[in-house]
């Protein structure tokens, strides 16, 4: 019998639903919130309100997208936390009142994990799957970490940033050069124009697996700070240089920290997830280190990266098959632990 799963995920500023039979992606929505543009980042209570005039259409399109109805749904899954307290409320709100109106099985999934999985989402591509246990890097806007997956229920975290995430350290340095937000994304397009060596940042490696991105984000502060001085115009006539250097600098520690694991676990199933995932040159680097160490390298498909429910969908029914449920006394929690 097949096994249809509705995923929702509101942890930040993208309402998001997607249904999957058996592990099968048949549809995954995504509603950007466009809200936030003009302040810079997100601005939690303009999200959790966007969340709310979003989810009913978000859901009514992926289940029509999908050529289902409502009660073609065996169970929903919805992301508890971490994120945002507001955002998290309207997901898992959403998430109780369906499950009560369809008489269907609740289940909480963790975002971190849903990020992870989303490797095993099945599309008519046929991206190769990682097989258990594989070394995770999951970047992205809140998380920097290195997650030892030994099963769909078994991960353990062996290396974390000590304070900004990875993805954190490319949205400050953008915010810093006036390129909007999410600057992630900004500053890969920017880089391929620009020459890497052209700027040396600090480069910070942490004792052990973890990282630290706090003083590569002070470091090219300084610089900018200091060039500025000397030519007002400093920013607008080397942001090709800037974005390539500081990407090449994020780059290199998440490799260098990736590869350190690897060889200290003796792993050569690697893969990535996250936002940060999405970033061309962590996805050539660590193809590249791949093919120099004999790692089976999983790099996510674009789709997957950043927040999506397909992600949320794919969690929710590896815990169907454990028939682990929750019920309505869910609370969404903004710093679930991993
Ligand atoms: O996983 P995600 O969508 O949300 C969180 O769970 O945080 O990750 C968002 C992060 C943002 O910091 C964004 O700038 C970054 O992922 N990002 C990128 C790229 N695309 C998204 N960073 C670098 N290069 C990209 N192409
Ligand atoms: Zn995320």
């Amino acid at each position: 019998m097949s096994v249809i799963i509705l995923g929702i995920e509101s942890s930040c500023d993208d309402t998001s639903a997607a249904v999957i039979r058996d592990g099968n992606l048949l549809s995954n929505l995504i509603s950007n919130q466009k809200v936030h543009e003009e302040y810079g980042g997100v601005v939690p209570e303009l999200a959790s309100r966007a969340h709310q005039a979003n989810i009913i259409p978000v859901v009514d399109t992926a289940i029509k997208q999908a050529g289902l109805s409502p009660n073609d749904i065996d169970a929903i899954a919805f992301t508890q936390g971490p994120g945002l307290l507001g955002s998290l409320l309207v997901g898992t709100s959403f998430a109780k009142g369906f499950a009560l109106a369809q008489n269907i099985p609740l289940i909480e999934v963790n975002h971190l994990h849903g990020h992870i999985l989303s490797h095993f989402i099945k599309t008519p591509e046929n991206q190769p799957q990682p097989k258990l246990p594989f070394l995770c890097l999951l970047v992205s806007g809140g998380h920097t970490q290195m997650v030892m997956v030994r099963d769909y229920d078994k991960m353990e975290i062996i290396g974390k940033t000590i304070d900004d995430a990875a993805g954190e350290a490319f949205d400050k340095c953008a915010k810093v050069m006036g390129l909007g937000y999410p600057g992630g994304p900004v500053v890969d397009k920017l880089a391929k124009e620009g020459n890497p060596n052209a700027f040396k940042f600090a480069k910070p490696l942490p004792k052990g697996l973890d990282f630290s991105f706090s003083g590569l984000k002070t470091s090219f502060l300084y610089t900018i700070r200091d060039e500025i001085k000397k030519n007002p115009d400093f920013i607008n006539e080397r942001k090709a240089d800037l974005c390539a250097s500081l990407q090449q600098t994020i780059v290199q520690i998440l490799i260098d920290k990736l590869t350190a694991a690897a060889k200290k676990l003796g792993v050569k199933d690697i893969a990535l997830a996250g936002g940060v995932a999405a970033n061309s040159g962590l996805r050539d680097a660590t193809t590249e280190q791949g093919l120099k160490l004999g790692w089976s390298t999983y790099i996510p498909d674009f789709k997957f990266t950043t927040d999506n429910a397909a992600m949320i969908a794919i969690a929710g029914y590896y815990k169907y098959l454990q028939k682990d449920f929750t019920d309505h006394t869910s609370m969404p929690q903004a710093r679930l632990p991993f």
